[in-house]
């Protein structure tokens, strides 16, 4: 059963990972357990990765981060993480957040795993835009950064999506991080899938016809991005939510991270 009766400020981040997502529209991390039995779809649609993905070269993506509550980020600078909002859960003091970096395999010994300090979630953050956090870092991780998008010049074309989440609608958190390429798809499109889109803040890609490739429970906060003119890769969104994953006609939603390019830097120089 579909809960899109259900608006999505109603929901907020679970507080245990691995909590059981009820709502199709969860933001909980990890929420990567079976949706209920009457989910159309959720066991039948074919199986690849993040959804619809390959398996990232070691390297290919550097600046991507596991982190230990069960979400994406990527590397602002070298001890400040971004990610989304609902990852996390508040501002302050934390040193309860792992950050693994430098692999494509969590399990492997060379993996780099540092502790968080300090965590800085979105002002105004309510659970309907906004959905950005910083995570500052006990030591800095020798690993390229991913810049941020300063502008809309990047806010359209194919992006890039990688992560650890699932693999489809209930599927596992994965120990290879995985890959895959969405289309943008344009703010009227996406309202008319999602009403409560709010335009300024939040980007949307997927395949509308066909779906089949999206990112998934676990993914959040990891990055969208693309390449730059110059060849370089820039982040342009944060992953954030969607009605399932993969579904036709249900892209995924993303942070609009050039809306929030001069808050995040500012927030960054703050954590110093
Ligand atoms: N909220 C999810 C998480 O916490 C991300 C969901 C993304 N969904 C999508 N269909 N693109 O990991």
């Amino acid at each position: 059963m579909r809960t899109t009766t259900k608006h999505r400020k109603h929901l907020t981040r679970a507080a245990a990972v691995g909590a059981v997502a009820l709502a199709a529209f969860s933001l909980s991390p990890a929420a990567a357990t079976a949706r209920p039995a009457a989910t159309p779809g959720g066991d039948g649609e074919p199986s690849a990765t993040v959804v619809g993905g390959t398996r990232a070269q070691q390297g290919q993506f550097p600046f991507m981060v596991r982190l230990s509550m069960g979400c994406g980020g990527s590397l602002l600078t070298k001890d400040v993480v971004l990610t989304a909002a609902h990852c996390v859960d508040g501002s302050g003091p934390d040193t309860s957040i792992t950050a693994t970096a430098g692999v494509v395999d969590l399990r492997d010994p060379a993996a780099v795993k540092v502790r968080s300090t300090e965590v800085v979630q979105a002002p105004g953050y309510d659970g309907q835009g906004k959905d950005w956090a910083l995570i500052k870092l006990a030591k800095p991780i020798d690993q390229p950064t991913l810049a941020i998008a300063k502008d809309d010049t990047y806010n359209k074309g194919d992006f890039t999506i990688a992560g650890w989440g699932a693999d489809r609608e209930g599927g596992a958190q994965q120990r290879y991080l995985l890959t895959a390429q969405v289309p943008y798809v344009d703010d009227v499109t996406c309202k008319s899938a999602y009403p409560d889109l709010v335009e300024g803040e939040e980007l949307c890609a997927g395949r509308m016809d066909t779906g089949g490739v999206d990112t998934c429970q676990g993914d959040s906060g990891g990055p969208m991005f693309r390449k730059d003119d110059a060849g370089q890769w820039v982040q342009v969104g944060i992953v954030s939510w969607g009605d399932g994953c993969a579904r036709p006609g249900k892209p995924g939603v993303y942070t609009e991270v050039s809306t929030f390019a001069s808050d995040i830097q500012a927030a960054a120089d703050q954590l110093g």
